[in-house]
């Protein structure tokens, strides 16, 4: 795939819709860890997406849950152990045995394993969780920008979520990475997907299966912006993704999306 940007990232949605693997093949393999991205990767998605969050010594790490309880073998929050200690947690026997080996990656491997020339440079969603802070002052934001420019990879990632203010400062820090907004039900649901994005000046805007329709669809589209839907695992869910015309559908599950929408459009 050739470098996105933000400009890029718009244009390869003309192909819709994109196909983007929701922390990585994670029906397949443990959430968020190397093995769900192998996966992704050979079932040709588009884009991965997956959760952001710091170690205690400020190292960007993949996680999803604020706590370490539920999707590994550790204990407690992830911002108290420093990226050495998260290391060391068996990130997944709690889906598997099989997968007992995997570790909490750090985002600087998944940038190296997605560049270009390793795994074909593949698209990257990076959705950093909305209660993020550093633990030395520096906002996490500025932070995040850095590890991208650093690693090269402005141009094939997107920056997403719940928290649109941290979007809107990643847009201010640098204006060519392609920023998406995740609809929060419960704080955004006076204003417009379009309103919501402006403010927060992102491209793309992003909901759940249960909250897009087709004025959600048309407002974003009249006013230039993209959608991304998460929430897809079935073939009827891709279906209707279809029918409504959404430029990406986020799933669980993308080799069930890519084969329904085959079928679709052999029918
Ligand atoms: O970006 C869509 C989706 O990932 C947002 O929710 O909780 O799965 O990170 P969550
Ligand atoms: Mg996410």
């Amino acid at each position: 795939m050739a470098e996105l940007g933000q400009k890029t990232l718009l244009r390869l949605t003309d192909e819709k819709p994109l196909i983007i693997a929701h922390r990585g093949f994670s029906d397949e393999a443990p959430e968020n860890t190397m093995a769900a991205f192998h996966k992704a990767i050979s079932a040709k998605v588009h884009m991965i997406e997956f959760d952001v969050r710091l170690s205690a010594d400020n190292e960007f790490v993949i996680f999803h849950d604020r706590k370490l309880e539920r999707t590994s073998e550790g204990k407690g929050l992830v911002k108290r152990l420093a990226a050495e200690e998260l290391a060391r947690i068996d990130n997944g026997s709690w889906f598997s045995s099989r997968f007992s080996r995997e570790r909490i990656p750090l985002l600087r491997d998944v940038l190296t394993l997605t560049k270009h020339g390793t795994a074909g440079a593949i698209a990257l969603n990076i959705e950093i969780k909305p209660d993020v802070e550093s633990a030395n002052g520096t906002p996490v934001e500025a932070m995040l920008v850095e590890v991208l420019v650093k690693a090269r990879a402005l141009h094939h990632v997107m920056i997403t979520s719940f928290n649109h203010k941290m979007i809107k400062r990643v847009k201010h820090l640098n204006h060519e990475i392609a920023t998406g907004i995740i609809y929060n039900p419960i704080t955004n649901f006076r204003r417009s997907p379009s309103q919501l994005a402006a403010a927060a000046r992102a491209e793309f805007f992003i909901c759940s299966k249960y909250q897009v329709n087709h004025d959600v669809v048309n407002d974003v589209h009249e006013n230039g912006l993209k959608i991304f839907v998460y929430g897809i695992s079935s073939e009827r869910d891709t279906g209707r993704m279809l029918r409504l015309g959404v430029d990406g559908i986020i799933s669980n599950n993308p080799a069930l999306v890519k084969r329904a929408i085959e079928m679709y459009r052999n029918e």
